[in-house]
């Protein structure tokens, strides 16, 4: 595994080059990081569960026709994806407010928006991933309009479908984050998604007892990563193939507010 080329470090992912040519291979780390990597741990299981959750949202992706770069995921830790070239824009969609809404706009914590509000943050490590509006993304060309607007489409329905996903399993989905792709195939440029769906990069709240099911519990020291981690995957029904009780697809929860 670690003598294929590596390509890209990140903070909780490692691309390899992969078998062929226009594709990668996709690490899944167990390393957990926050506030810019001011806050850095390791969380054994981490990336096994991960791999699985994303490899569940995008393979569902796919079969409600929103393109991707997923192929398939070869091992526990691994998955093959599409080599695309990553636009240096995350796409943040939200629905209830938190997080840095909350912070910037002092509105408290769980108020559902008005609608679902879509954010642009420039991928700057060095600069915390700064809050951008379209007019910078067109003006120093990280993307274009026709892009921005590809974008925000492939963001709404994203999420669409993944806040049926997740209510379909009593989990309100609450703000995620996305990454896209320029994709060439035969001299056409499309725009897909790409990087991971995982409880790294959404807020999941449980719709019963409003409990944070998602990397909040690693920023805010809340404890119990994992075991919500692995609640999310056994919800979704993609827990370990060993796992007698194991069902395929979504398991019902049912909520009181239905
Ligand atoms: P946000 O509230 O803006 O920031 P923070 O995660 O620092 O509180 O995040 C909104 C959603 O987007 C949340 O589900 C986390 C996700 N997100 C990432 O996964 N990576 C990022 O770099 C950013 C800015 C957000």
């Amino acid at each position: 595994m670690s003598r294929r080329r590596r390509i890209y470090e990140g903070k909780a992912k490692t691309l390899y080059e992969g078998p062929e040519p226009g594709t990668l291979i996709q690490f899944f780390k167990d390393d957990a990081t926050a506030f810019n990597k001011k806050k850095h741990e390791i969380v054994d299981g981490k990336g096994v569960l991960n791999n699985r959750i994303s490899e569940y949202i995008f393979t569902q992706l796919t079969r409600v026709g929103i393109p991707n770069h997923f192929i398939k995921r070869i091992n526990m830790r691994e998955q093959l994806i599409k080599e695309v070239e990553i636009i240096p824009v995350e796409v943040i969609v939200r629905n209830i407010s938190a997080g840095t809404l909350s912070e910037r706009l002092g509105i408290p914590e769980g108020e559902v928006l008005p609608r679902s509000i879509i954010e642009f943050c420039y991928k700057k490590d060095e600069l915390n991933d700064p809050l951008v509006s379209e007019e910078h993304i067109t003006a120093f060309g990280w993307a274009s309009p026709q892009e921005i607007d590809d974008m925000m489409a492939l963001a709404i329905r994203v999420n669409d479908f993944l806040s049926g996903l997740f209510l379909g399993v009593g989990i309100q989905l609450v703000d995620f984050k996305i990454e896209l792709g320029r994709l060439w195939e035969n001299d056409i440029m499309r725009i897909v998604v790409a990087d991971e769906i995982s409880p790294d990069s959404c807020r999941l709240w449980d719709i019963k007892t409003n409990e944070k099911m998602d990397k909040d519990r690693f920023r805010r020291d809340l404890g119990g990563l994992v075991d919500s981690y692995q609640e999310v995957a056994r919800r979704l029904g993609i827990m370990n193939e060993n796992d007698p009780k194991r069902g395929k697809g979504p398991v019902l929860v049912k909520s009181d507010k239905t």
